[in-house]
């Protein structure tokens, strides 16, 4: 898969991030339907405790990468924190930097109310985008942690957002760490392809992190069940290696 248009409602597509040439090559020769260059490299390849820092040239850096490693394969670059909140033009040029810059077919925006008109406006603009509900961590600091959302009444807001989010023409919405059932009733109501990160097994794609799927991290999310045991091994490697050449 290339373009965001061909994520399609109960296709089951499998998404992963990566952030280098290298993983994006094994993410494709293991059949995996697209990447996302995701503002978790903050976390997990530049060693932040956040997504907070990360820069647009820090998104464009990592997607030449991953598009040199994975030419056919659908790449969804994320904007960071900040780059879309502003205002619109400075949204404008940011995505479109991702793309002509990047290599991306599309970028992810972290939704909020406020940046709507900043993600209506880079559809008009030819730049496909995939919205980004529930659980959003460049939020961490309003939403005092990485909790679960959407539970009880706060599903009422989620539906709002999501019902914008088609309003305005995305290609998919992700939906981060909410309740399975939230998910679901999400995915039956409308016509956009949703994403789940944590989000029950419904959606009409899934999405995770590679360093998780891979056992690399210490700690998974906690909506995460164990793939990978890289960690392990990459550890036990590096013992041998010590050993042999010692
Ligand atoms: O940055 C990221 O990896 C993400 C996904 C977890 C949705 O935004």
């Amino acid at each position: 898969m290339k373009y965001p248009s061909e994520l399609k409602k109960g296709a089951n597509a499998r998404l992963i991030t990566a952030y280098d040439a290298f993983f994006a090559a094994l993410v494709v020769e293991a059949g995996l339907d697209g990447i996302l260059v995701g503002d978790s490299l903050g976390n997990m390849v530049q060693g932040h405790t956040s997504t907070l820092p990360v820069t647009v040239d820090d998104i464009i850096y990592h997607t030449r990468m991953v598009v040199r490693g994975a030419p056919q394969c659908l790449v969804i670059a994320d904007m960071p924190f900040m780059s879309v909140e502003v205002n619109t033009d400075d949204a404008l040029r940011a995505a479109g930097r991702l793309v002509k810059e990047g290599g991306a077919t599309a970028v992810k925006v972290e939704t909020h109310f406020r940046v709507i008109p900043a993600m209506a406006a880079m559809i008009e603009s030819g730049i496909p985008v995939i919205g980004h509900v529930g659980l959003t961590p460049q939020w961490v600091n309003m939403l005092g942690g990485y909790r679960q959302q959407g539970r009880g009444m706060a599903a009422k807001g989620i539906h709002q957002l999501v019902d914008e989010l088609v309003a305005i023409g995305v290609s998919g919405i992700v939906l981060e760490h909410v309740p399975a059932a939230l998910g679901t009733e999400i995915t039956r109501r409308i016509p956009v392809p949703t994403i789940g990160v944590g989000a029950g097994p419904d959606c009409d794609a899934q999405l995770a992190v590679l360093h998780d799927v891979l056992g690399l991290t210490a700690k998974l999310p906690s909506f995460m069940s164990p793939i990978g045991d890289g960690r392990k091994g990459a550890i036990e490697a590096l013992h041998r290696y010590k050993s042999v050449v010692s």
